[in-house]
């Protein structure tokens, strides 16, 4: 490929080719000599205390190096940046299933294996509380505006509904996994499965006690982590512990199970909404209160109120919300926190008070579409939500859609339509990305950053091709590493928004220092001209008639490189509301006489400023809404009772979408550049690809069945049973 105009086209992943021919390292494809290999093992109560610890069979199995208990391992210390408050092996308390209580340290993964089932424990148990939340459990004391609770009561028509998500688990393909080398002398090497080098390595730092120059994080690929590996979880500051005291490199892979137990998940919550409208479908008030299960010693929950502040025009509105304990592990982030499991309640009562209204869904919501930000009287900086209905209603084919629920046919099956919005804040955080130019004629881009699966990597690599006008393939993307200059984490869906003023102001600086060089140069062509005259233009110094490639005038210098180091402040607003918008339709059909419920197709039109890579952006949209897919029928982590285990703790029991549950997915991109975010007006859109999925589906649910589902997963038996 020899273009460089390449901002806003399909650009195949430059890493492409490394993935699927396995050269892409993965954190646990990090192997060293002697290496050794650890596995923890998991209380077996979910509340109460560990009494004894036998290690002495599990160390006398061949091979075992040691087993680690919180008797005799190095100290770990409490830190933020670790979802789990306290300190891994702490102490004896254990407050959910599968809480570590001892790490086994091997030769093999087998022996280490072997060790961990070996280690003989015994506990104190006390009862175990995992209920499902309760109505009582609601918050009704919140933040907002205006008078909701008075104009609820006064409003012409009402709605007053409970809604539920189930505790989900991320599950990436790519386990959570550590490889720890130690050196005295410089420190820890961290091969670790993260969505920011840079977080981890100032939490590892501070678990073990180090000064932050002695932690170096390296995440070359990442095998996705929806969340889940925005912050470290026990096993990584354990493995880096378990290396230093044996002084071995040491490696950690979480199992498939312990991914249910002890990495994260996003929190069950039970969601009262209120929506209260004049007859003719104004809203005059949105009530939304919350609560969601965190552990017993943590705060995090779901925001779920993210995208009720400011979606719609509603003149009162209350967002409270809660997070109540229960004998689990620590919940996390998960794609589109708060607002995903938020707009499914949300979006739901819509299209619940927009048939109360006798209101076409679509109509109502264009109906109540805010011309500034209401929660805080702010412009938009670039909002078309209503071009997002439009189109893709016209894509769905929305006119086929009949409003009373059980009509339309398509043979046996009958078939439905819905609609859900969402939409995910957006901004920027600061970043600093080097642009380095070589003599070969080639270019370096790197920054503290790491490609989650998203292509990072290519939108980089694009970036400065087009503006240094070097040919794609003459880029070098260098990423996944906390020794480069400080990038941002892979989350919030603001990496590419966050890193484009950084690498554009790294190649305005390595210009900037090339033209200076050009005159510099000894024997320089345009030594009688001023800089001032010089341009650079599609990898040459132009000067009056003279053209000359930047390699030669490296050479010219017997320079090797120069460097731009460009730097860009956060950008989370100043002055206007920032949001990305999504309008998601679904189409369902519901064959009675075999029960089969199958998702048919999604449209989904996106209004996320400008779209730089459209063939990586439209992935991450796929990806989302099978996933969306996944949320509305499948998923769902269940906790026995009694013990507190999740039980459905595996790839077969914990369903998620097969290739034969995916629908057909057309993805739309609207392009009204946000030229309030970045220069290039990019926004995220990782979050929005999920954030009204789920109601689209459900909504469609209740127009091709007339059944109202308001607890997710919505199941066959809801639809059956009376
Ligand atoms: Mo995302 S839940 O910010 O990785």
């Amino acid at each position: 490929m020899n273009t460089t105009d390449l901002i806003g086209k399909s650009i195949p992943r430059i890493d492409g080719p490394l993935k699927v021919t396995g050269e892409a390292k993965y954190s646990s494809d990090f192997q060293f000599p002697g290496m050794l290999f650890a596995v923890s093992v998991p209380a077996t109560i979910a509340n109460g205390e560990v009494s004894s610890i036998d290690t002495k069979l599990a160390k006398s199995l061949p091979g075992v190096r040691e087993i680690f208990t919180s008797e005799n391992m190095d100290k770990l210390y409490r830190s933020d940046g670790n979802h789990e408050a306290r300190a891994p092996l702490e102490d004896q308390q254990i407050s959910y299933w599968g809480q570590y209580v001892a790490l086994a340290v091997a030769d093999s993964i087998e022996a280490a294996t072997a060790a961990a089932h070996a280690v003989q424990v015994t506990y104190k148990p006390s009862s175990v509380d995992v209920r499902n939340l309760n109505k009582a459990e609601i918050p009704n004391t919140g933040n907002g505006r205006g008078d909701p609770s008075t104009a609820f009561e006064n409003s012409a028509v009402k709605l007053d509904e409970i809604y539920r998500t189930p505790t989900e688990t991320h599950n990436p393909m790519e386990l959570h996994a550590t490889v720890a080398v130690y050196d005295a002398g410089t420190g820890y090497t961290v091969y670790e499965t993260t969505q920011g080098v840079g977080g981890a390595r100032g939490a590892l730092s501070r678990q073990l006690g180090e000064s932050g120059d002695r932690v170096r994080v390296i995440t070359r690929f990442l095998g996705s982590g929806f969340g889940g590996k925005i912050n470290t979880w026990p096993h990584a500051a354990l493995t880096c512990m378990a290396a230093k005291v044996l002084g071995k490199p040491v490696q950690t892979v979480v199992t498939r199970k312990q991914e249910f137990e002890c990495v994260g998940h996003r929190s069950a919550t039970i969601q009262r909404v209120r929506i209260g409208a004049s007859s003719d479908g104004k809203l005059q008030a949105l009530l939304h209160d919350y609560a969601s299960a965190s552990a017993m010693d943590s705060g995090n929950g779901e925001n779920c109120g993210e995208a009720t502040w400011s979606f719609y025009g509603v003149p009162n509105l209350q967002v409270s919300g809660s997070v109540v304990h229960r004998n689990i592990g620590s919940p996390t982030a998960m794609r589109g926190p708060g607002a995903v499991p938020g707009v499914y309640a949300t979006e739901s009562a819509m299209d619940e008070m927009a048939i109360k209204l006798g209101l076409d869904p679509i109509q109502f919501r264009i109906l109540n579409e805010p011309a500034v930000d209401p929660s805080n009287n702010q412009p938009f900086s670039s909002r078309h939500y209503l071009e997002c209905l439009a189109i893709g209603a016209e894509k769905i084919g929305w006119h086929k859609r009949n409003p009373k629920p059980g009509t339309l046919h398509d043979g046996e099956e009958l078939i439905g339509y819905g609609v859900g919005g969402g939409s995910w804040f957006a901004g920027r955080g600061g970043a600093n990305v080097n642009v380095e130019l070589h003599d070969d004629g080639t270019a370096n881009v790197l920054c503290g950053t790491q490609d989650i699966g998203t292509g990072t990597y290519t939108i980089f690599a694009q970036i400065v091709s087009e503006k240094l006008g070097i040919p794609i393939h003459k880029i070098r993307v260098t990423i996944g590493d906390s020794n480069l200059p400080g990038g941002p984490m892979s989350g919030g869906s603001m990496v590419t928004a966050t890193i484009i003023p950084a690498t554009l102001d790294g190649v305005k600086q390595a210009i900037t220092m090339l033209l200076s060089k050009a005159t510099a140069m000894q024997g320089s062509p345009f030594s009688s001209e001023f800089n001032d005259s010089l341009k650079y233009e599609n990898g040459m110094v132009t000067g009056g008639k003279k053209s000359i490639p930047f390699a030669e005038i490296l050479k010219g210098m017997k320079m090797k490189s120069i460097v731009g180091e460009g730097h860009s402040g956060g950008n989370f607003g100043g002055g206007y509301s920032m949001h990305s918008y999504v309008a998601h339709f679904a189409v369902v059909g519901w064959t009675p006489s075999i029960a089969r419920l199958r998702v048919k197709r999604v449209v989904s039109a996106i209004d996320g400023g400008r779209i730089i890579n459209v063939k990586t952006g439209r992935n991450q949209i796929l990806g989302a809404v099978i996933m969306g897919v996944g949320m509305a029928l499948f998923e769902g982590t269940h906790y026995e009772k009694n013990y507190g285990a999740p039980i459905n703790s595996n790839y077969a029991d914990y369903l998620v979408p097969t290739h034969a549950d995916a629908p057909k997915i057309d993805v739309h991109f609207l392009d009204h550049p946000d030229i309030h975010v970045n220069e290039l007006g990019a926004r995220g859109i990782g979050e929005i690809g999920l954030a009204g999925v789920a109601p689209a589906i459900g909504n469609a649910v209740y127009n091709a069945t007339g059944k109202r589902v308001r607890s997710l997963p919505i199941r066959i038996e809801d639809l059956i049973l009376p």
